[in-house]
């Protein structure tokens, strides 16, 4: 280890405001920046202010998060939307212009979709959020193999030329596309915590496989749960961070431990599976902060969907809603949605399905 590597707080997350860490850091020092900053929404553990005073206050942690960058580094900005009387303003699109007067450059603007959520009265409901790619320079790291998802067709070849009969498509698999679906974390999630607003560690894997190598420093101002850590941990890069409120630095402290506290609870029920799958011992003995039933479910019973299961899914269901809503306005029978109810149960007669469906769409 060099010696800047030993002026870091390396595998640390630190009990403290942000902008105190990132002053303590040294110039050019981390590869990449992940975090997801309070959203100024009046969460429990903000204080809302007027939106030019937050992204006043968010220019002077991103110029900071710029200056501690590498050459080669990589930040990743996720924000949702303010919302005030009504009014929604997508919080990205006042985050773009600060990140560029940073001197960064923008690579991507990922859409983070969702398949719930709360149901807005006057205006469409919001289904996603935004992450934001810059880069310092145009010499940065994709690591686009370590991250290829299956090809929808696998099996297309060239139809002519050359290259006739030969695959068309990588057989490693595609570019994942720049909409993400990766299931939020709230209820039944087995990675949920006392936190009201994790990201999805695979959602973060996604990002540290990409943009960084094996012992890289990933730097998240706003550990929250301490998801980045955990998934930096799990994938032997080095991280830092921050966040300044104790119940929560508690949580991402006993994620990355792995081990019960002395009650014989976990964080979450992805650590207390975690550990029973290392020690072999019985998951009976063990509780989780959040739970309901009287014992932990093991993980071989529980249903566990890839990313790619949730697009495909939502996909269907966006096109059928667009199928059922053409066909309410033409005043045509409305097709049957094949997941009515959830996959598996017993529903009523075609028939009576698009009875029901009528009320839904004009209720
Ligand atoms: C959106 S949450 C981050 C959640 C995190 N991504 C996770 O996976 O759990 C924002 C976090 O910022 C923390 N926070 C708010 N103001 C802070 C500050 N000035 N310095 C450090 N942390 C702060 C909050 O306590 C909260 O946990």
């Amino acid at each position: 280890m060099n010696s800047n590597l030993e002026s870091l707080p390396l595998n640390q997350i630190l009990l403290e405001d942000s902008l105190n860490l990132l002053k303590n850091l040294p110039d050019e020092s981390i590869d990449l920046v992940v975090s997801s900053p309070p959203y100024n929404l009046g969460k429990e553990y903000e204080t809302k202010q007027a939106l030019e005073i937050y992204l006043q206050q968010q220019t002077i942690i991103l110029r900071e998060c710029s200056r501690v960058l590498k050459n080669t580094g990589s930040i990743f900005w996720q924000v949702g939307a303010f919302s005030d009387k009504g009014m929604l303003i997508p919080l990205d699109i006042r985050f773009f212009p600060i990140l560029e007067s940073c001197g960064l450059i923008p690579r991507n603007r990922i859409i983070w979709a969702r398949k719930h959520g709360l149901h807005a009265q006057k205006k469409f409901s919001c289904r996603h959020e935004t992450i934001l790619w810059f880069t310092k320079s145009d010499t940065y790291k994709f690591n686009l193999d370590a991250i290829r998802v299956p090809q929808k067709y696998q099996n297309k070849k060239h139809f002519r030329g050359d290259r006739k009969g030969q695959l068309s498509c990588n057989p490693d698999g595609k570019n994942p596309g720049d909409i993400w679906l990766f299931r939020n974390v709230k209820h039944n999630h087995e990675e949920q915590t006392i936190h009201p607003c994790q990201f999805p560690e695979d959602l973060i894997a996604r990002i540290i496989l990409s943009t960084t190598d094996q012992s890289d420093i990933v730097l998240d101002p706003y550990m929250g749960s301490g998801t980045v850590a955990v998934v930096a941990k799990d994938y032997e890069r080095y991280f830092i961070g921050s966040d300044i409120e104790p119940k929560y630095h508690q949580v991402a402290l006993r994620r990355l431990s792995g081990e019960p506290d002395e009650n014989g609870y976990f964080p979450n029920l992805k650590t207390l599976r975690d550990y029973v799958e290392k020690t072999g011992e019985s998951i009976d003995k063990f509780r989780f902060d959040l739970q309901i039933g009287n014992k932990a479910s093991e993980r071989s019973q529980a249903k566990i969907y890839p990313e790619e299961y949730h697009l495909q899914s939502m996909e269907d269901r966006l096109l059928y809603e667009e199928a059922a809503f053409a066909a309410n306005l033409r005043q045509e029978k409305i097709p049957t949605d094949p997941q009515l109810n959830g996959k598996g149960k017993k529903t009523k007669s075609p028939d009576q399905k698009s009875e029901q469906i009528e009320l839904r769409l004009w209720g």
